[in-house]
C-alpha cells in the first residue's frame, strides 16, 4: 500500500508563518528526558479488519509488540503482510467507519483504540510521528517548507512565531540540509527527493516525539541517499532518545540499524527477537526464506523478495499455519498439524518468539531444506 497523507485538518492549521525574516543560528535540540528502554508503545492483541465485497479483510490479527525509548524496532514482511496497516492503527489513522479495530494500543499511557479524534491529533504531533516513503504526502505543496515545520511547532508549543521560525531552521540544519535559512523559504518542489525526505523527518521530529514510525522511508531513493537517510534516523534517535519503528522490505537495512525485529506474515507476527539474533539464526521458516531470498552482496542490488508461491488472500486465509502452502519444511512436523492448527506465538529461546509447530526449528533450518 502506498503511504497515506497525514495533514492537519484545515481547522487545525494555524496561519502559515512567513519565512522571509532572517533566521538565527540553530540551537541544540532538547532530548527526551526519560529512561532509555522505557516502553512507549504497547500493542496487545491488535486486530484490524476492513469490509470488502468478498468478505472481511483480516489485515492484522493477534498482534502484540512493544517499542522502547532509545531502541529501533524493524517490522519486516512481504507486501501486504500488514506492516503499514498496523502502524497506521498506532496513530489512529484508520477511518472508524471503514475498519474494525480491536485489542489495545497504549501510546505513552493513552489508549488509542476507540480514542477521540482530539486526543489522537494531540498525540500525533506531540508524542508520535510518522514518516512515509513519499514525502510529498506529508508536505503541503503550497506552503514553504520552513513555514510548515514552524506551524507544526507552534501548534503544540506556546511560543512566538519568531521562536517557531528559529526552531524550523534549526530542524532543517539538524537533518543535514545545507543553507537551512535559505531552504526554509523554499517550497517542497524546489527540494530534491533526498532533501524532501530530510524535510519530512524534520517535520516529524520538530516536537521531539517519543515514537517515530518510518514506513519504507528510503525505498524511493537511490542507494547513496538511502544510506544517508538511515544514518540520519539512527543519529537523530541517539540524540532524541526516541523509540523508532522502521518498516522495511530490506533485511540489509534491518541489519544496519535495528535493535529488535518483528517479522509479519499474512497479518500476524511470526517471529520476534533481537535483530542480530534473528538475522544470524532465524527460527521461523518464513524468516529463513526471507533471508535466503536476499540478493548476495556481490549481486546487483535487486531488493525484491522472492519466495516460492505468493502471500495468501487475507479474506480467505489458509487453514492452520498461514504459511503452510509455501513452507518447505512443513513435512518435518508430524501429522497434518501445519495444515490444521494455527500455531501460537511461543517463546522458543530467551527473548525470542516464533509462531511455528517445529519442535527444533534451528536444526531443521540448517539442514539445507531450502537449497
Ligand atoms: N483501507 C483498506 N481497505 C481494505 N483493505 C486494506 C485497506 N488498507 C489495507 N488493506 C489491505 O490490508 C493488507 C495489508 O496492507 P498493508 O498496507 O499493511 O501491507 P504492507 O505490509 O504495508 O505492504 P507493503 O510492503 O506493500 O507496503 C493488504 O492486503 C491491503 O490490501
Ligand atoms: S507451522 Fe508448519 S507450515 Fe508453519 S512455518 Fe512452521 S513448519 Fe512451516
Ligand atoms: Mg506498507
Amino acid at each position: 500500500m502506498s503511504a497515506q497523507p497525514i495533514q492537519p485538518e484545515p481547522a487545525d492549521r494555524p496561519a502559515i508563518l512567513p519565512m522571509d525574516a532572517p533566521a538565527p543560528a540553530p540551537k541544540p535540540v532538547v532530548p527526551i528526558v526519560a529512561p532509555i528502554g522505557e516502553v512507549v508503545l504497547q500493542v496487545t492483541d491488535l486486530a484490524v479488519r476492513f469490509p470488502s465485497d468478498e468478505g472481511p479483510v483480516n489485515a492484522v490479527q493477534d498482534l502484540s509488540y512493544e517499542a522502547r525509548l532509545g531502541r529501533t524496532l524493524a517490522i519486516v514482511g512481504e507486501s501486504g503482510s500488514g506492516k503499514s496497516v498496523s502502524s497506521m492503527a498506532v496513530l489512529g489513522l484508520h477511518n472508524a467507519k471503514r475498519s474494525t479495530i480491536t485489542g489495545s494500543i497504549l501510546l505513552d499511557g493513552h489508549e488509542i483504540v476507540g480514542a477521540e479524534e482530539s486526543l489522537l491529533r494531540k498525540l500525533r504531533s506531540n508524542t508520535a510521528a510518522m514518516i512515509f516513503q513519499d514525502p510529498l504526502s506529508a508536505l503541503h505543496p503550497f506552503y514553504k517548507v520552513g513555514s510548515q515545520i514552524a506551524e507544526a511547532y507552534l501548534a503544540h508549543n506556546s511560543v512566538s512565531k519568531q521562536v517557531a521560525r528559529k526552531r524550523a531552521v534549526e530542524m532543517l540544519d539538524l537533518v543535514g540540509i545545507p543553507t537551512p535559512e535559505r531552504r526554509a523559504r523554499q517550497f517542497p518542489h524546489e527540494f530534491s527527493g533526498g532533501m524532501r525526505q530530510r524535510a519530512m523527518i524534520a517535520l516529524g521530529l520538530v516536537n521531539n516525539p517519543k515514537l517515530l514510525i518510518a514506513d519504507e522511508p528510503t525505498t524511493a531513493l537511490d542507494v547513496t541517499v538511502q544510506a544517508q537517510i538511515l544514518d540520519l534516523v539512527k543519529n537523530l534517535q541517539q540524540e532524541f532518545g526516541s523509540a523508532v519503528i522502521l518498516i522495511t522490505h530490506d533485511l540489509g537495512v534491518v541489519a544496519e540499524v535495528a535493535d529488535d525485529i518483528l517479522v509479519m506474515y499474512a497479518g500476524r507476527a511470526v517471529e520476534k527477537g533481537l535483530a542480530k539474533d534473528v538475522l544470524a539464526r532465524p527460527q521461523h521458516p518464513y524468516t529463513y526464506a526471507l533471508l535466503q531470498s536476499l540478493p548476495s552482496a556481490s549481486e546487483d542490488s535487486d531488493r525484491l523478495l522472492t519466495i516460492k508461491g505468493s502471500p495468501p488472500s487475507l479474506v480467505n486465509l489458509p487453514s492452520g499455519c498461514s504459511f503452510h502452502p509455501r513452507c518447505a519444511v512443513r513435512d518435518r512436523v508430524p501429522g497434518d498439524a501445519c495444515a490444521r492448527t494455527l500455531p501460537e506465538l511461543r517463546t522458543s529461546a530467551p527473548g525470542r518468539q516464533i509462531r511455528c509447530h517445529l519442535a527444533n526449528p534451528e536444526q531443521v533450518l540448517t539442514e539445507e531444506h531450502f537449497a
